[in-house]
């Protein structure tokens, strides 16, 4: 491949979506290792046993979710590289640089606090379908298929399921138990304080899934119908991985949480997103950043 020449060098960068977002991230940079585990520490030590079990269970969700969008993401930034897309590859450095700190803040968590290995007890059938087949499935296809197809259903995977539904409705579950175990007197600042900075970081991701599915669909709207028909194949698989941690604790779930609460919580994560990509189909190019520099997504 033979380069025609440098955007740089002929009109400079442009100040789109994905470049607001990669200012985000500067701005909002922030290091796992100066996160104080002191009082989480001696909290994790007066929990019952089912209410460790329970914290670790989540945990563990999230520290194998963030290795695996960690280890699977690469493929989509070369896609973007080679088509030239100079401000969206800047800000995916960004992403991946994010996941990667994820993972080191949910494998602190775990180690420092809680001291415990061998997680992988706690993915069910449900988790494995998503992170172990669906995910680097979708994501790996991309090395040898750029099309838009493929990026669609990488994107819907990635962005939509796996951050949009699923990663959204795991931190709402860590504010609500953080909640309950603080009537009980147990504070857990750091853990608390480390799920904020993850969230802000997802909000910037999932707002860019948004973006790159927006984009997809209003360069090819026939491309609906695969956007339509992976978010609907991979739901009752997602919405499974919320249910399979409730079904674990048949005698109620030690951290005062309900499962109605959070199934309908994912649904409705869902459903947000798939408004928001059936209207995107009708709209042209300028709509499509118009609207998303509007809506100030990825601002949290
Ligand atoms: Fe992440
Ligand atoms: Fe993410």
């Amino acid at each position: 491949m033979v380069r025609e020449g440098f955007k740089t060098a002929r009109e400079g960068l442009q100040d789109s979506f994905p470049l607001q977002l990669y200012h985000k991230a500067k701005k909002y940079f922030w290091d796992p290792q100066a996160i104080d585990f002191t009082v989480d520490k001696a909290s994790f030590a007066q929990l019952t046993p089912g209410q460790k079990q329970a914290s670790l269970h989540l945990a563990s969700l999230f520290v194998s979710g963030e290795e695996a969008v960690t280890l699977d993401l690469l493929p989509l930034v070369q896609v973007i590289a080679r088509e030239g897309r100079l401000e969206e590859e800047m800000y995916l450095t960004t992403f991946l640089v994010d996941e990667a700190k994820h993972v080191e803040f949910f494998n602190l968590l775990i180690r420092e606090v809680a001291q415990e290995d061998n997680l992988e007890r706690f993915h069910g059938d449900n988790y494995k379908r998503i992170f172990y087949e669906e995910l680097p499935k979708a994501m790996n296809r991309l090395l040898d298929d750029p099309s838009p197809e493929a990026q669609a259903e990488a994107a819907v995977t990635y962005n939509m399921i796996v951050e949009g539904v699923l990663a959204e409705t795991g931190y709402y579950a860590y504010y609500r138990a953080a909640e309950a175990l603080k009537e009980q007197g147990v504070k857990l600042p750091g853990t608390l304080e480390g799920v904020r900075h993850v969230q802000r970081d997802e909000s910037r991701h999932i707002a860019y899934g948004i973006y790159l599915l927006s984009r997809l669909l209003s360069e090819n709207p026939s491309l609906w119908d695969t956007v339509e028909r992976r978010m609907n194949y991979l739901l009752p698989y997602a919405l499974g991985v919320v249910q399979d941690i409730f079904r674990a604790y048949p005698e109620g779930f030690p951290l005062k949480l309900e499962m109605g609460e959070f199934v309908n919580y994912a649904m409705g994560q869902f459903q947000k997103r798939y408004r928001r990509l059936d209207l995107a189909r009708n709209q042209n190019l300028q709509e499509v950043e118009r609207i998303a520099l509007e809506t100030a997504e990825g601002e949290a």
